[in-house]
């Protein structure tokens, strides 16, 4: 359907309460089902939900304390809830096989013993993960933790996160999966190109590229540098300045943009250099509506990272497109270990990307979005460089253009069990681009 942009105002996914707490748990349910909601204004589109709201709802947890959360299967498609960034047991990362049926449900246990940081939740159902999430299936998950609520950060309604994803709407509002050159909508929170009421102070939006197979390259049309505080992993030590930002699918970056340089009246739109050239670019735009006053600050020291883990273990991994999806020649077997390996063990992935550079766009399909469950990673090289700004801090995810190698390490742990590592161009992880990896005990 052709679209006027900024016709919505941003809606925020809401909290969802918990249904009861105990000492250490909150207990929370949610309905996967279908329904009816508008994408792009005046169409009505029927799309997989998490609890009726597209995205899901967001739920809110902190350091220490566990959530619980009870799925039910209302829909009429297999669904397995993975908690994107969790560390959680093997049982409850919502691996490929281990799916709820229509009718059925199941409860997934969350530890939350990890530093606060954005992750987020979606299907990973076997072969249906793409189009399960396009069509609906993701919501955010949020940890905090003592050290960052400590911080002056902008907080409470100058919080705000930006779930960015396209999308087909045909003019009958059907929402439609297809390759993302068929996809011209630019969503943010579920909306068509929103407008977005601001103060003239300060704020920390939390960035998710929840494509299901494109990148995005996001900058403030006036060239404004975004301040990055975070990444997949939670804060960086120290922020850093970024004019532009690379995201693949399943990456977050977190950055503060101050607002009270600008009068009040003015406009400034986010902007998706990525965009292919018969695509508009706009993302979202930033209504400067009122003065503010602003205690917050963007300190100079956010926050210590664990030490880069010095990896004594190798390993290589190549991905392909062409002839099938897939990593070091194979496509992904549930009942095929690809690496073995134990609870504590450093290791250096070295991953490459195959493809040759297109000639022309679109490109989508030869960008590789290098994905681990359980444990975050720290990028050590790119293309034989040191790491630079793009892939700062603890990651989970990590871009790969065509041709392009990176370096990662990471200890394995903390817990014992079988586990994934796969393309997050959820095209590619359906397709088969993913690897089985079973942690054994120490
Ligand atoms: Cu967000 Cu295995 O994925």
């Amino acid at each position: 359907a052709e679209t006027v942009p900024f016709a919505h105002a941003l809606p925020v996914p809401k909290t969802l309460a918990p249904l009861s707490r105990s000492a250490t748990t909150d207990v929370y349910e949610m309905r996967m089902r279908e329904a009816d909601v508008e994408i792009v204004k005046g169409l009505t589109s029927r799309v997989r939900t998490f609890d009726g709201t597209f995205p899901g709802p967001t739920i809110k947890a902190c350091h220490g304390r566990a959530v619980e959360v009870r799925q039910y299967n209302d829909l009429t498609v297999n669904a397995a809830v993975h908690l994107h960034g969790g560390e959680v047991h093997s049982e409850h990362d919502g691996l490929p096989m281990d799916v709820i049926e229509p009718g059925g449900n199941r409860t997934y246990h969350y530890p939350n013993k990890q530093r606060a940081a954005s992750l987020w939740y979606h299907d990973h159902a076997h072969h249906l993960e793409a189009e399960n999430v396009y069509k609906g299936l993701h919501g955010l998950y949020l940890i905090s933790d003592a050290e960052e609520k400590k911080l002056p950060l902008p907080r409470g309604a100058f919080d705000v996160p930006l779930v960015i994803r396209d999308a087909r709407v045909e003019s009958d509002g059907t929402l439609r999966y297809t390759r993302p050159s068929d996809c011209p909508h630019m969503l943010v929170n579920g909306k068509e190109r929103p407008y977005f009421k601001v103060a003239a102070r300060k704020y920390r939006l939390r960035l998710y590229n929840a494509c299901a197979n494109r990148y995005i390259r996001l900058r403030l049309a006036d060239g404004t540098p975004f301040t990055q505080i975070a990444s997949d992993g939670g804060l960086l030590e120290r922020p850093v300045q970024r004019d532009e930002l690379l995201m693949l699918g399943g990456e977050r970056v977190e950055v503060v943009v101050d607002f009270s340089r600008y009068a009040v009246g003015q406009s400034v739109v986010l902007e998706n250099t990525g965009a292919l050239p018969t695509e508009r670019p706009e993302v979202l735009r930033f209504d400067i509506d009122r003065r503010s006053t602003d205690n917050s600050e963007v300190p100079a020291r956010l926050s210590t990272l664990p030490p880069v883990p010095r990896g004594t273990v190798e390993r290589d991994f190549e991905l392909r497109t062409f002839p099938a999806m897939t990593i070091n020649g194979v496509s992904y077997d549930p009942d095929r270990v690809d690496v073995a390996t134990t609870v504590g063990s450093s290791e250096i992935w070295t991953i490459r990307n195959v493809e040759a550079p297109p000639a022309a766009p679109p490109d989508f399909h030869l960008y590789h979005s290098f994905h681990t469950h359980l444990t975050y990673f720290r990028v050590l090289e790119r293309n034989g460089k040191p790491a630079g700004v793009q892939d700062s801090g603890l990651k989970d995810t990590v871009c790969l253009g065509p041709g392009e190698t990176v370096k990662i390490a990471m200890t394995w742990g903390p817990y014992a069990g079988q586990y994934l590592y796969h393309c997050h161009q959820l095209g590619h992880s359906s397709g088969g681009q993913m690897g089985r990896i079973d942690i054994n005990p120490a």
